[in-house]
């Protein structure tokens, strides 16, 4: 299992670009079932959830080539319905197939997808908005088996404006006969990027980026030409690591309204920033001010910047409360800041997190993949060298971590160990 290896104290200078967006390739990849023909992505980072994604569409029958951050896939030789056991439990985001593959077969076959460290990861919102639609569901032998004549566009509101059921009727939807309205959706900047991807297949979507979107289904989609927007989740963990190092450090590829929730954080707790139009630059400040955080749906505190700013609050002047609405058990980082010196308590879905004057470095376990970048953010800081096991979950997520830190001037390397335990 890889390792970082990481001697903290260098403040980063200098300038990072952002890559693609993890959570916007992964829908729009699953999407590309639904055009007939070659599409072409762009703007792809090299990520291992990726490379999943791409096993997932061979395996369907895809022809997939990838030349850096470009992907060409040709879908028209899809002839498959099934996603295998083994590629579910590699990547619960497989979970994004079953729209367009009830969209374009009438059927679709996957393993019960199991849950992951930061919780149970059901996918009931997914499967009561596609039976809205017309889809059948029968559990066989841990498998789920859906079928459906016609999609027929239905009213759908959502309990929660979750992030993949919203996708999933999205992209089923642009086939169902009618109309389809989807309430309480989610509004995340993913959300939209799928919704243009879509409407240059020819979909006719209306809305995404409100809490109610509107599709109505057409007969055909061609296979196109798209561009993944940046990832505002890496963009805001450079934010985190030029702060938390009292760095000075330009990141660009940015779009600022993405990660505006962020930034205001930020500055809530002192931290200075140019916000320019497609990029931030951050200067670094010797203290920041405790502040307190709670996790929300888009254009709240996104859930998957939470770890990172735990990390960069344990070294605050004075106290900070982070409340995870999102995630049943997104709090686990806060054991292995612990073993680097933090003072953090917590209380059900909250940490109580005083600030010290230094994290010393020491060996520490990704747990999952922000949890992962918070320990990196916490060996960027730390006195000391730091470990890091189990940072696959990290590759998961960052295209060239250690690469894009080193340049800023960290003192970071990867360390093949295949000594360590997982
Ligand atoms: C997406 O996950 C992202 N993943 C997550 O990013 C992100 O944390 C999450 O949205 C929230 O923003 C991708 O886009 C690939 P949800 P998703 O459905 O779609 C519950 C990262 O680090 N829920 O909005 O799975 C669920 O259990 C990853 O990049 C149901 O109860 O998130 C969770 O508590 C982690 N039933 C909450 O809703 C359902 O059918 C939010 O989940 C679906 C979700």
């Amino acid at each position: 299992m890889d390792q970082f290896v990481i001697n903290g104290g260098s403040p980063l200078e200098g300038e990072v670009t952002v890559s693609g967006a993890k959570n916007a390739v992964l829908p729009i990849l699953a999407a590309t079932v639904l055009g007939d023909g070659q599409s072409v992505i762009n703007n792809v980072p090299k990520l291992h959830d990726v490379k999943v994604m791409k096993e997932v569409l061979e395996n369907l029958g895809a022809k997939v080539q990838d030349d850096s951050e470009q992907i060409m896939i040709d879908t028209s030789t899809v002839n498959c319905c099934e996603i295998p056991e083994n590629l579910m439990r590699k990547m619960r985001a497989t979970v994004f197939l079953m729209g367009p593959l009830v969209a374009r077969f009438g059927k679709v076959k996957i393993s019960q997808p199991g849950g992951c460290s930061i919780g149970p990861r059901p996918i009931d919102l997914h499967l009561k908005g596609l039976e809205a639609l017309g889809v059948e569901f029968k559990q066989r032998h841990g498998a789920l088996e859906g079928t459906v004549d016609q999609l027929v566009g239905a009213e759908i509101h959502l309990d929660f404006p979750s992030v993949g059921a919203t996708e999933n009727i999205m992209m089923a939807a642009t086939k169902a006969e009618g109309e389809t309205l989807i309430y309480n959706a989610a509004k995340e900047p993913e959300i939209i990027d799928l919704q243009n991807y879509l409407n240059r297949l020819g979909a006719s979507i209306r809305g995404a980026g409100t809490n109610v979107i509107k599709v109505k289904g057409v007969q055909e989609l061609q296979a196109v030409e798209y561009q993944v927007i940046p990832d505002r989740i890496e963009a805001g963990t450079f934010l985190v690591a030029a702060a938390i190092t009292k760095g000075n450090v330009i990141i660009k590829d940015v779009i600022p309204e993405h990660i505006e929730p962020v930034i205001a954080k930020l500055n809530e707790a002192g931290i200075e920033m140019k916000v320019e139009h497609n990029q931030i630059e951050v200067i670094g400040k010797e203290d920041w001010k405790g502040i307190n955080i709670k996790t929300l749906p888009y254009p709240g505190l996104p859930t998957d910047m939470q770890a990172q700013l735990m990390t960069f609050l344990s070294l605050a002047e004075d106290t900070s409360i982070i409340t995870e609405n999102i995630f049943e058990n997104r709090l686990s980082h806060a054991d292995e800041l612990r073993r680097m010196g933090a003072k953090i308590r917590i209380e059900g879905n909250t940490a109580i997190v005083n600030g010290v004057d230094k994290l010393y470095g020491t060996n520490v376990r990704a747990t999952d993949l922000r949890a992962g970048a918070a320990l990196v953010l916490a060996g960027l800081a730390a006195e000391g060298e730091t470990i890091i096991e189990n940072i696959y979950h990290i590759d998961r997520g960052y295209e060239y971590l250690e690469d894009k830190l080193s340049n800023l001037g960290a003192d970071i390397i990867r360390k093949s160990d295949f000594s360590s335990e997982d």
